[in-house]
């Protein structure tokens, strides 16, 4: 799902300005924010393939970077990065801590990557937040395509939390 548009959907877009983006990979979602005027701050475990216009990266771990960060944000986007974590449900609740609005999705039991990749259930991470803040929550079952192009069964929880 794309975070723009869900954030957008809920009404929830507009008066913002900062962004941190998680696990950005070519910065495209960053580009967008960026794109809309805000400030965006990135951070990878890879290199960003090349630099993007109203984008700051850093190569960094989300582990590392949450252990020296003091910066709060409007917005954290989090997207399919959560299930390469070992510690995904820890990462949750330090990056819902820095952010007011917080985008993050991550992979349920029925996903074809499942017996490989850090796998949470829909109901469990729910428990975590307090009712009135979860804004949005979906689950998603579908077959689409990887990165790499070949087609596989996603199972996508969404989240979208409003402190
Ligand atoms: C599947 S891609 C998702 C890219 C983008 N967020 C999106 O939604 O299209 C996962 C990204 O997370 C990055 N990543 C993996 N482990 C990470 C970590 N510990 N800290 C930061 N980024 C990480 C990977 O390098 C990769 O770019």
């Amino acid at each position: 799902m794309n975070p723009i548009v869900l954030l957008k959907d809920l009404s929830i877009l507009k008066g913002n300005r900062t962004v941190l983006d998680v696990g950005t990979k070519d910065g495209a979602i960053a580009k967008r924010f960026a794109d809309l005027g805000m400030e965006v701050d990135t951070i990878d475990i890879h290199p960003l393939p090349e630099p993007i216009e109203g984008v700051n990266f850093e190569q960094i771990g989300v582990d590392e970077f949450l252990e020296k960060n003091d910066k709060q944000y409007d917005i954290v986007v989090c997207r399919h990065v959560l299930h390469l974590l070992p510690n995904p449900k820890e990462v949750i609740e330090k990056l819902n801590g820095i952010a007011d609005i917080f985008f993050f999705t991550c992979f349920g039991p029925q996903d074809d990557w499942a017996d490989r990749v850090s796998i949470l259930e829909h109901d469990e991470v729910l428990e975590m937040f307090p009712k009135e803040t979860v804004r949005h929550r979906s689950e998603a079952f579908q077959y689409g395509t990887t990165y790499a192009g070949d087609t596989k069964f996603w199972h996508i929880n969404t989240f979208v939390i409003k402190n």
